[in-house]
């Protein structure tokens, strides 16, 4: 991903609670936590992570997949909770998708509200990003209740994705 604002990437985002970092080697056990779970990956289509090694790999190819990824950590810990990205990132419409995913133990602490709103703050300020697009599973409740409390909107599905993904869009406007 190039953009101007992106120089240097990688980018701490401090908030309340939350330092949010790049991602490093040494969360791999977490991210193989994330990626092998069977109830965070219920709605979630890619291949489950089989092995630390897997987890270690897609560590090292995070950036060369042009997604910008973050770990969530707390401030008083440097461990990974979980994680936001933002990809897909279109200089010439202004826009961007958004996905995010908790650790089981860290879920249901509003980590992951606090961590988007920060995220979207940074894509609206320095990428000037004005659209952020979410796709979740119709059935993936956590993720729709995220969406909405963040002010995304359902939107009628224009692309070849599956009829069970629903469309969420945000646009632009008290982001904070
Ligand atoms: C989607 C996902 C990140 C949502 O996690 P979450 O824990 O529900 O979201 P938050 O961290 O924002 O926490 C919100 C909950 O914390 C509660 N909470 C507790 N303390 C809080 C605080 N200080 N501030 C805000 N909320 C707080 C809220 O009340 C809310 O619970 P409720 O909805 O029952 O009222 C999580 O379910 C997940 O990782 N799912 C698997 C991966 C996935 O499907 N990702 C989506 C891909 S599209």
């Amino acid at each position: 991903m190039s953009h101007p604002g992106l120089s240097p990437f990688p980018i701490l985002i401090i908030t309340e609670r939350l330092i949010l970092r790049p991602l490093l080697e040494s969360d791999g056990p977490e991210i193989f936590g994330l990626r092998s779970d069977s109830g965070i990956n219920q709605y979630l289509d890619r291949k489950r992570s089989q092995s630390l090694t897997e987890a270690l790999e897609f560590i090292r190819n995070v950036s060369t997949h042009g997604m910008l990824y973050w770990a969530i950590t707390r401030k008083s810990e440097d461990r990974l909770m979980g994680t936001v990205c933002l990809f897909n990132l279109s200089v010439e419409s202004h826009t961007c998708e958004i996905g995010y995913e908790l650790l089981r133990n860290h879920q249901g602490q509003g980590i992951m509200t606090e961590a988007v709103k920060e995220v979207m703050a940074f894509a609206g300020d320095v990428l000037g990003v004005t659209t952020f697009e979410a796709f979740t599973h119709q059935d993936n409740q956590r993720s729709i209740q995220l969406l909405e409390k963040l002010n995304f909107k359902s939107v009628e599905r224009t692309d070849e994705a599956p009829t069970e993904v629903m469309h969420f869009r945000r646009s632009k406007g008290g982001i904070r």
